[in-house]
């Protein structure tokens, strides 16, 4: 489904150029496809209130038509329209993390087509926090429906190259302005529920929710990754997601404070696999990529445990880089699931097909 004539465009992150904005705006105005960078990841927009545009979404990315998208808004009065319930928390939330990563689930107003939410009475919303956005859903004058602009199945794209990689052909405009911020997308409550109930973890640790909530959120184990979301919960959540085309395993410990021994436990198991005659190469913290390079093993380095932003940064795109490099696997460390910990092994746990080996 290459067909379409794609054009790119280059802009600039922080200073957009509103003149190029406005013929991209025009582009939604019109049910054209446009994909645009957020904070997050690189989104995949349509006009949320345009069901025919809304449906060229799903072709594009061959996304499953019972997963509901996020609408991207840069107002509240967006969201009240969007909506048919506002919660206080909601408010509360709005507040204090808008514009940023985090996507509220409410009960959704007549207005929004059953496309966009897959058919749910409930719908997702969030305001971007990337000057670029915002400008564009300005421009349009209509909130922007958007998932991530990867192929269904592959991790969102945090790079224009990926996004290109995967939309050039399918789309109408993609907005290159360089590398995402945060690499891994938004948290997403349901505050349709009481308590609220964590429906993804994402870029804004759950922890700072609560205290802004003074609430306990709700963490099911499918919001960890362990297993695969109800479908009325989470519909986008029960499909192969993150994964690269070669095998991922996962190597989850309770304790990864002692390096030099989860290390050694790492090698251990790499070694089995080496012995076997397969070419591995081990996704590792900075704090331990040095013991493996001492013994001769591949190791691409995600990030320090001390700065676990980095390591979220860099995950979706070194999960694509296995795919290009000379090996037949990549042996993954785990992460402590604190504060954005969560998001990273949520998405790990997932990538590797829940391929998980505890030491
Ligand atoms: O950071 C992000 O959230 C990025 C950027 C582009 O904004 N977007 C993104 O969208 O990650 P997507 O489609 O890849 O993930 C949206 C998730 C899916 O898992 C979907 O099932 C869930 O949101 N979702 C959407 N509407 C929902 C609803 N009404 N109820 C429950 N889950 C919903
Ligand atoms: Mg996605």
């Amino acid at each position: 489904m290459r067909t379409i004539r794609t054009r790119v465009i280059k802009v600039d992150p922080v200073n957009p150029d509103v003149g190029l904005l406005r013929s991209v705006a025009e582009v939604i105005r019109s049910g054209g496809l446009v994909v645009f960078p957020t904070e997050t990841v690189y989104g995949l927009g349509a006009n949320a209130y345009d069901a025919k545009a809304v449906i060229k979404i799903f072709k594009a990315k061959e996304r499953p038509i019972d997963n509901p998208l996020i609408v991207h808004i840069n107002s509240i009065n967006q969201l009240v329209n969007l909506t048919s319930e506002q919660p206080e928390e909601m408010f509360i939330i709005a507040k204090k993390f808008w514009p940023g990563p985090i996507t509220v689930v409410l009960p959704k107003s007549k207005r929004v087509p059953k496309e966009v939410t897959a058919g749910l009475p409930t719908i997702a919303v969030r305001m971007p926090a990337h000057p670029v956005a915002l400008k564009l859903i300005e421009l349009s004058g209509v909130p922007i429906a958007a998932p991530s602009a990867n192929l269904s199945g592959k991790p969102s794209p945090t790079t224009s190259e990926h996004v290109i990689r995967d939309m050039y052909g399918r789309v109408d405009i993609i907005i290159d302005a360089g590398e995402t911020l945060f690499g891994v997308e938004s948290t997403i409550i349901d505050l349709t529920h009481r308590p609220p109930v964590l429906l993804r973890p994402g870029a804004i640790p759950v922890e700072e929710i609560e205290k802004v909530l003074n609430i306990e959120i709700k963490i099911p184990a499918f919001a960890r990754g362990l297993i695969e979301a109800e479908k009325a919960l989470a519909p986008g959540l029960k499909y192969k997601h993150y994964a690269p085309e070669k095998a991922l395993i996962l190597i989850e410990s309770s304790n990864y404070s002692n390096y030099e021994e989860y290390a050694r436990k790492v090698m251990n198991i790499t070694q089995d696999y080496i012995k076997k005659g397969l070419r591995v190469v081990i996704l590792a913290s900075k704090e331990t990529s040095g013991y493996y390079m001492s013994k001769g093993f591949k190791v691409i380095t995600l990030g320090s445990r001390r700065n676990i932003f980095e390591v979220a940064k860099n995950l979706f795109k070194i999960l694509r880089i296995i795919d290009e490099m000379n090996v037949d696997m990549a042996i993954c460390e785990g992460f402590e699931e604190k504060g954005l910990g969560l998001a990273i092994m949520n998405r790990l746990r997932k990538a590797s097909g829940y391929n998980i080996i505890k030491v």
